[in-house]
Order: structure tokens, then C-alpha cells, then sequence
């Protein structure tokens, strides 16, 4: 579904990401560990066409979207929940999630009948649809940045550590979500420093370190490799 190959992605003089190459089949749940500035999020950005790779290329659905314009991206089916979250404080839930929306051309009808999808797979959001986003707690924050990306209706799911500052409960919460959706037929691409709890729900997993895959293969594969089974569940870094 998705291809990456050879991917470099630099600011000015910093080469974030060298020689990247990973791949997701449609279905599947995949993760992607890695340490601090190991070009976790610079991929992902580059993915969305919000940076320019100055070498290599990215697939998806058989198709080049390389040089596509974010918009682009976004209407050929790839969604994403980015690092930090980004909601909008002042506007209102139903306005923030309207806002993951706004490249649909389906009308209101369909716009409705997501949000009831949606309300049914996040229910604290529903009774809050009119609360200022900035009102909620940051795991109800977390939801919402879903749910935002969601309502854009994306075949492919990629989410920017979304266990970020949350209580491992909300953290259980939220992989409890990203396996449904996955069952209901979203291919996801997992971004995680939290290792530990996204290798409970990946199938398979990548790890970056200095802008490139380091290593590739399933939870297990990745437990019974020593050097990466310290540096990833070991309890370092901020996961
Ligand atoms: N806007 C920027 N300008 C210059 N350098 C940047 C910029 N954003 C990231 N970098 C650098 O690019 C490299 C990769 O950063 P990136 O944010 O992609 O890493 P990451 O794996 O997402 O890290 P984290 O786990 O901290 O989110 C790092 O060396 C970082 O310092
Ligand atoms: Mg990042």
C-alpha cells in the first residue's frame, strides 16, 4: 500500500533522514520505533508532502506521490495524527473534528453519519461536542486529533507518537482504539518512543535510528535482539 524507498529529507545543511526505505500492506498495523531525532517525524512529514525529499521516492496504491502538494496526499487516502496533537483551543470539539473534513466533497449528510461513527469509537467526545477543545484533557486531546484525521476518511492511518504524555491507562486506551480501527479495515502506521505498549499491538515493526532502518521484523524478532531489546524496553528515553 505504502513504499518507501531511499528517502532523504535534509533542513538547510542537517540530513534528518538518509536512505529510508519501509513498507506497509494494506491491513496491516506496523510500527515504527526509534530514539529522539532519529527522523520518526521528518518521515512521516515527508510522506504528507509537507517537506521535500531531496532523494528518493514514496508509493501508494501502485501510485508516485513524491512531488504531490499536501492536499494531494491527503485526497489520495493517507492520514495523519501529528506529533503534538495540534488542536485548535478555541474552536469547539465538532468544529475541530469538521476540520479533519474539510477536503470531503461528500456533503452533510455523510459528514454526520461519521461523526455518529466516530462518537460511537471515542463516546467521551460525543457529550462534548460543543466544549472548547482546549477544555479537554490531553487524552481526550489525543481522541480528538484522531478523530480529526479520521473524519478525512484516510485508507492509511499514520499517527505521530499519540501515547505522548498520557497515563499508561490512556495509552492502553488508545492502542485498545488503534487495533479496532484496524479490525474495521485502516491500514495504521504507528509512530512510537512507548515501545513497550506498541509492540503490544503491532504485527510488525521498524526501528530508526540516524535517519535510516536499523532493523525489521516482528515484536518477537525485535525482543530477542539483544542491543535493540536495551535500547527500546529497557526504560530508556522518555518512553
Ligand atoms: N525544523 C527543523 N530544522 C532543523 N533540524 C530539524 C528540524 N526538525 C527536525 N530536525 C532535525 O532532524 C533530525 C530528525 O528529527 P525528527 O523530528 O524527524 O526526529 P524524531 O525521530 O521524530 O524524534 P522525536 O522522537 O524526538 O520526535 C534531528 O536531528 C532534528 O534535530
Ligand atoms: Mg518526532
Amino acid at each position: 500500500m505504502l513504499s518507501v524507498e531511499g528517502l532523504e529529507t535534509r533542513y538547510g545543511s542537517v540530513t534528518a533522514v538518509r536512505g529510508l526505505a519501509l513498507e506497509v500492506s494494506e491491513g496491516e498495523i506496523v510500527g515504527v520505533l526509534g530514539p529522539n531525532g532519529a527522523g520518526k517525524t521528518t518521515t512521516l512529514l515527508t510522506v504528507m508532502g509537507l517537506l521535500k525529499p531531496s532523494a528518493g521516492r514514496v508509493r501508494f496504491l501502485g501510485r508516485e506521490i513524491t512531488a504531490l502538494s499536501h492536499e494531494r496526499v491527503v485526497a489520495a487516502g493517507i492520514g495523519l495524527v501529528p506529533e503534538g496533537r495540534w488542536i485548535l483551543n478555541e474552536m469547539t470539539v465538532r468544529e475541530n473534528l469538521l476540520m479533519g473534513a474539510y477536503l470531503r466533497r461528500d456533503g452533510d449528510r455523510a459528514l454526520r453519519q461519521d461523526l455518529d461513527r466516530l462518537f460511537e469509537i471515542f463516546p467521551i467526545l460525543r457529550p462534548r461536542q460543543g466544549q472548547r477543545a482546549g477544555t479537554l484533557s490531553g487524552g481526550e486531546q489525543q481522541m480528538l486529533a484522531i478523530a480529526r484525521t479520521l473524519m478525512g476518511r484516510p485508507r492509511l492511518l499514520m499517527l505521530d507518537e499519540p501515547s505522548w504524555g498520557l497515563a499508561p491507562l490512556l495509552v492502553e486506551e488508545i492502542m485498545r482504539v488503534l487495533r479496532h480501527l484496524n479490525e474495521q479495515g485502516t491500514t495504521v502506521l504507528l509512530v512510537e518512543q512507548n515501545a513497550r505498549q506498541a509492540l503490544g499491538v503491532v504485527r510488525r515493526c521498524y526501528v530508526v535510528e540516524l535517519g535510516r532502518v536499523v532493523f525489521s521484523g516482528t515484536p518477537t524478532e525485535l525482543r530477542q535482539h539483544s542491543l535493540l531489546t536495551k535500547a527500546y524496553l529497557g526504560g530508556a528515553g522518555r518512553g
